[in-house]
């Protein structure tokens, strides 16, 4: 594939690589110490734009292309992937999905604030006991007069407690399966809305992830978005673009994570010389650089797709399943290049292998990639 970027795309990549080195890196392991949300950092975030990339200047948007937004991706996960997935979430699904499917009413209340970086929003489609076989959807919202009346809980919610916009796919007509769900727009500041605790987890700990119930939560009609029924294929749709950003995350991840490798192999001595001069280390980064390689022509393949308005639902899970299970492998080869300093948080390698990780399991596992591949094989998307 032959592409080169624009001044334009150049630009955006600069200016990320500026931000995340002097507004992400000072406190990025402190924070994945403490568990500490990056408040200051996020609102920095929407002042530069990168929280609303795509979304069109009308709706408050940088205009962007998908390119661009992964070139950003990238970048900024290469340094802290919590406020990577922070900008995912928003861009890919929130955004993205009200500008594609909301009225213009809902674009001017809920959009507008959400792209210029305001707040952020949430997508809400994992519950308990459906991550992966999202169409058992248990939250329901019954439709009464001139509201839907909620009620459920919410599973692994980025965003759960910052966000000040949700987007809950619900069950209003349980015999009708997945098409009777809908997607709702809902405040969380409403009645019966209730935020859990924020998950204590392996990695990007910074990230708010929480559960969410909703009791008896009245959401007006005119809060749905898209037609009656057409909740989960909003979820799929929206799920498709959202993957090419977690895929630009796993990317920049993988990459934060070789280039400290490579620092640490040409500094390190062992028996004579820098490590880096044993062939044990210095063909683990030749298969890293060149894993990273792939993993990018992967990503800008899928967003190119998507800039060009093309079939990108088999690009965007192959650039995912590639990156993610690529970021996992080459972080634990980062961290036994470091030996020993690979195990300590000074370092940094160990946080990156335990930031990799959620990249194979949110917004669809390596597994249901693998399944929506192999269901566009037996549709004739043949890659020759
Ligand atoms: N676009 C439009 N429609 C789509 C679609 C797409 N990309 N993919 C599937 N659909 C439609 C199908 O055409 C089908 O419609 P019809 O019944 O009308 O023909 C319908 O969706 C159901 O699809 P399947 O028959 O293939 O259903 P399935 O149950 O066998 O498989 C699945 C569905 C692909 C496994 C889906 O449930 C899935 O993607 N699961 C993973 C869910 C997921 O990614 N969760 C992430 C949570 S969000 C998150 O992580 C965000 C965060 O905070 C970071």
């Amino acid at each position: 594939m032959h592409y080169q970027l624009t001044e334009e795309q150049l630009g955006v990549k600069e200016a990320a690589v500026d931000f995340a080195d002097k507004e992400l890196r000072p406190g990025v392991v402190e924070r994945d110490r403490l568990m500490q949300y990056p408040t200051k950092e996020v609102s920095k975030m929407g002042e530069m734009g990168f929280l609303g990339m795509m979304t069109a200047t009308e709706y408050g948007g940088g205009g962007m292309d998908t390119v661009s937004y992964v070139l950003a991706m990238e970048e900024i996960s290469k340094v802290d992937p919590v406020a990577g997935v922070i900008m995912s979430v928003n861009n890919s699904l929130v955004c993205w999905g009200l500008e594609q499917f909301g009225t213009i009413e809902q674009k001017e209340k809920y959009l507008i604030p959400l792209a210029r970086g305001h707040h952020v929003g949430a997508f809400c489609l994992s519950e308990p006991g459906a991550g992966s076989d999202a169409t058992r959807q248990r939250t329901t919202a019954i439709e009464q007069g001139d509201y839907y009346l909620l009620n459920g809980t919410k599973n692994w919610i980025t965003n759960g407690a910052t966000s000040r916009v949700h987007l809950v796919m619900a069950q209003s007509y349980p015999n009708k399966q997945h098409h009777g769900i809908n997607t709702l727009i809902v405040d969380p500041s409403w009645p019966g809305v209730e935020i859990g605790p924020k998950e204590d987890k392996l990695g990007i700990r910074a990230s708010d992830t929480t559960s969410i119930t909703y009791t008896d939560v009245k959401v007006p009609k005119e809060n749905r978005l898209g037609d009656d029924g057409f909740g989960f294929t909003f979820a799929m749709k929206t799920l498709s673009g959202g993957r090419i950003g977690i895929a630009a995350q796993a990317l920049g991840i993988a990459e934060g994570a070789y280039r400290l490798a490579l620092d640490y192999a040409q500094q390190r001595e062992a028996f004579g010389k820098a490590i880096y001069q044993h062939q044990a280390i210095s063909f683990k980064l030749a298969t890293m650089a060149t894993e990273i390689e792939a993993a990018r022509l992967l990503v800008h393949r899928a967003a190119i797709l998507k800039d060009q308005q093309q079939d990108y639902d088999m690009a965007s899970s192959m650039a995912k399943l590639f990156a993610a299970d690529m970021a996992m492998r080459q972080t634990i080869e980062a961290v036994q290049i470091h030996g020993g300093y690979g195990y300590v948080r000074e370092y940094q390698v160990e946080r990156m292998m335990r930031d990799a990780k959620i990249t194979q399991i949110y917004e669809g596992t390596s597994e249901i990639q693998r399944l929506v591949i192999a269901r566009h094989i037996l549709k004739g998307f043949l890659y020759a």
